[in-house]
């Protein structure tokens, strides 16, 4: 593995943010990954929503639905009003479109690889890599736009967004390990979470501080660059 990745990894290992959505550090290590139905819940309820306004609500999504088949029997009402307050109606309708196709076509058992994970209602490309990367351990790179502010500081990237984004995604690719792809995806959303901050990037505690372009160059603070509207 990349000494990057590795580093990566080893802060993952003592800072990984806990979530209800994540397995803990003990079962982690015995290669415990977490249920896809809840990595699916959690990564639709996340699409423009931050993680602390999501808690509650998946908390009592999967309390009321503890798996995907007992989601696809729920009445519509009963999902839209339990969604009630998350915004974007259309994810709470493909969360019960997408449920009942997982429940009729694929026995209850969500796909393993993007591009199954691609054909469900309402999962795209970033939702596909994701699922298949945290749930499934596959080396997928997830592209957001945390880890696309991390890959233009790393690499010191001043072509602007959205140009940048191939490019951006070319490194992501290229920096992806075989091994613990998954801890891997959830540690640079982390990493863009809580140092690699749009404003004020704490490099001074980042474990990619030695690696990192940016950093070297001074230029961390106004990267990646926005194509004006
Ligand atoms: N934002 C969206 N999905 C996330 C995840 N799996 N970990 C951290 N932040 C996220």
């Amino acid at each position: 593995m990349e000494t990057l990745a590795r580093d990566l990894l080893d802060w993952y290992d003592r800072h990984a943010r806990v979530m209800p959505w994540r397995v803990g550090p003990s079962d982690r290590q015995r290669g415990l990954r977490p249920d896809p139905y809840r990595v699916w819940l959690s990564e639709v309820m996340l699409q423009q929503t931050t993680v602390a306004a999501v808690r509650d609500y998946f908390h009592r999504f999967t309390t009321r639905w503890p798996t995907v088949e007992d989601l696809a029997t729920a009445e519509d009402g009963a999902v839209m009003g339990e969604w009630a307050g998350l915004g974007y109606y259309a994810r709470a309708r493909n969360l019960l479109k997408c449920a009942r196709v997982v429940a009729r076509d694929h026995g209850g058992v969500f796909p393993d690889n993007r591009e199954d994970l691609l054909a469900l209602p309402g999962i795209g490309p970033y939702t596909a890599a994701a699922i298949s990367a945290i749930a499934f351990d596959r080396p997928e790179p997830v592209m957001d736009g945390n880890v696309e502010r991390v890959m233009a500081r790393l690499f010191d990237i001043h072509t602007p967004l959205p140009a940048a984004k191939p490019e951006l995604a070319a490194y992501a690719a290229m920096l992806t390990p075989q091994e613990r792809p998954g801890d891997y995806a959830q540690a640079v959303m982390d990493l863009g979470a809580t140092i690699c901050t749009p404003k004020s990037p704490a490099c001074g505690i980042c474990p990619l501080r030695p690696p990192c372009a940016a950093r070297a160059a001074g230029t961390a603070a106004e990267l990646p660059k926005k194509t004006p509207k």
